[in-house]
């Protein structure tokens, strides 16, 4: 396709044409059915200012996703930007095999001062998918390493989503999105999620005892599967597929436990609840429970470049050696089931790498990003405002069309059913309809950016910068109600 040299009309129409017909004909969207714009523009995002962002056209958008759960601090921030331009300029690209480089290495220190326990080693990926991936390598690797090479299962939960490269998408509990690609890399086993709107009758009126039955199912499939099989159990602190399924109380603390009493590895799936989203710079620091992997991308750089990771524990690191001793100077702490008896720690190389991981630009930007983080005290916001982003949300609750609204810190899921009383929801073909068909063209036409998903019932995701305020609470749940009052209307 040819490039509109010598147009006199470069950011207008004829420009909007162009970038129409060149993105119909050479752009594939992820996950994305692209006949659905055979008849139609699709819409491009060109600019974002604090909050909102803004399309080709000028139109204003409340970026009500963080664009995919990752604008923790906003759009536009001009010292982030310039923090990567500095950094690019220095020393734009080395890699972090055999070699460090000084943003790695403060962004490592940084993210261990910020990790519950002794999560005090970073190592870095470009993305979430390859955080996952790398923990569970990780868990693989370290059990040959220590003598208990027949642990490589996974367990995670039901509609959880983890990533979908073919390790992640293993562990990823969404049948409709594995299918095309079966047979996955085996070892992955499913377990209940925590959606307590859906619970099952026995433990319907109880949360806890919900909390305690979900928990223990995870010590059932580790007793089924055997526990010399299994490798780590893969939980998020607020499961976002499905549509934010917070933790019942209790939940972690057994699962901590279980884990524990089987030698089974908790790897805590940070890529959304990490930096910020619940208030906490880790999700599991605002539940209370210790994992020994956390994975973390999207937030880390709020978006201003790509980078993702894991958090891993001292016990985890021993194996492989922990650098010089007289400069670490910890004396790492040992879990039951694990690395045991002392000795100087081990001489093994974990066998997995890739080229971008941990770039010098994306570590400059994170660092930035957390810079913005402490001078706005933006845990503080959300912490301070989270109740009322949640009471405003919960004014929805009176449509005939809202079944549930669920989550915490900055983010939510609201559960969409045809019938309240009797919670049943929507047929194939009616969700078709309300999510693809109406929703997500009329939501975004009013001018809010969120996500109307089905991979579980259907719901509507919010995610909003953590700068956000009453007024965009407001403005969203005016949005939500004039949409849905629609929706119901046509239904
Ligand atoms: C919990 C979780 N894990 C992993 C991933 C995969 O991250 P990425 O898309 O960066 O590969 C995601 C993406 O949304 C996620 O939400």
């Amino acid at each position: 396709m040819s490039t509109p040299h010598g147009t006199s009309d470069p950011s207008g129409e004829a420009a909007q044409r162009h970038l129409q017909a060149a993105a119909h004909r050479h752009l594939w969207l992820h996950f994305t059915r692209m006949s659905s714009y055979a008849e139609s523009d699709m819409p491009v995002i060109v600019r974002g200012s604090g909050q909102y962002v803004y399309d080709d056209r000028g139109k204003r958008y409340l970026d009500g996703l963080s664009g995919l759960f990752v604008s923790q601090i906003g759009h536009g921030r001009r010292e982030v930007a310039e923090a990567g331009a500095r950094q690019a300029s220095e020393l734009a690209y080395f890699p972090l095999w055999s070699y460090a480089h000084p943003r790695a290495v403060e962004l490592a220190e940084r993210l261990a001062a910020l990790a519950p326990g002794d999560l005090n080693r970073a190592f870095f990926t470009t993305s979430g998918s390859e955080a996952v991936e790398s923990a569970w390598k990780l868990a693989k690797q370290y059990f040959k390493t220590i003598g208990q090479p027949g642990r490589y299962k996974v367990l995670s939960r039901d509609i959880a989503y983890h990533g979908t490269s073919m390790g992640a998408l293993a562990i990823t509990g969404l049948p409709g999105i594995k299918e095309p690609f079966e047979p996955m890399a085996p070892g992955g086993v499913r377990v209940p999620n925590t959606n307590f709107y859906r619970a099952p009758g026995f433990v319907a009126d109880d949360l806890e005892s919900f909390g305690r039955w979900a928990a223990d199912e995870i010590e059932r499939a580790i007793e089924r599967e055997g526990p010399e099989s299994v490798a780590a159990v893969f939980l998020e602190p607020v499961q976002n597929s499905g549509g934010c399924f917070p933790p019942p109380p209790g939940y972690f603390a057994r699962v901590r436990e279980i884990c524990d009493r089987h030698g089974v590895l908790l790897v805590s799936d940070e890529v959304i609840c990490a930096f910020g989203r619940l208030g906490y710079y880790f999700g599991s620091q605002r539940y209370g429970y210790q994992p020994d992997i956390i994975t973390f991308a999207k937030g880390v750089t709020s978006g201003y470049s790509p980078l993702g990771g894991m958090m891993v524990s001292d016990a985890l690191m021993e194996p492989f050696g922990s650098g010089r001793e007289d400069i670490s100077g910890f004396e790492s702490p040992r879990r039951a089931g694990h690395a045991q008896g002392g000795g100087p720690s081990g001489t093994a190389t974990f066998l997995h790498g890739v080229t971008f991981a941990g770039h010098p630009v994306s570590a400059a930007v994170a660092l930035a990003n957390l810079d913005v983080f402490e001078k706005e005290d933006l845990l503080a916001n959300v912490r301070g405002n989270e109740g009322a982003f949640r009471g405003t949300l919960d004014k929805l609750t009176d449509l005939p069309i809202v079944g549930d609204v669920r989550g915490d810190g900055y983010f939510y899921g609201i559960e969409l059913v045809k019938d309240k009383a009797t919670k049943e929801t929507f047929s194939d073909e009616e969700s078709e309809w309300l999510l693809r068909g109406f929703l997500s063209p009329a939501l975004f036409e009013a001018g809010l950016i969120c996500r109307a998903d089905d991979r579980g019932d259907p719901v509507i995701q919010l995610a909003p910068p953590l700068t956000c305020t009453q007024e965009h609470f407001t403005e969203i749940e005016q949005i939500l109600r004039a949409v849905l009052t629609e929706a119901w209307s046509q239904l």
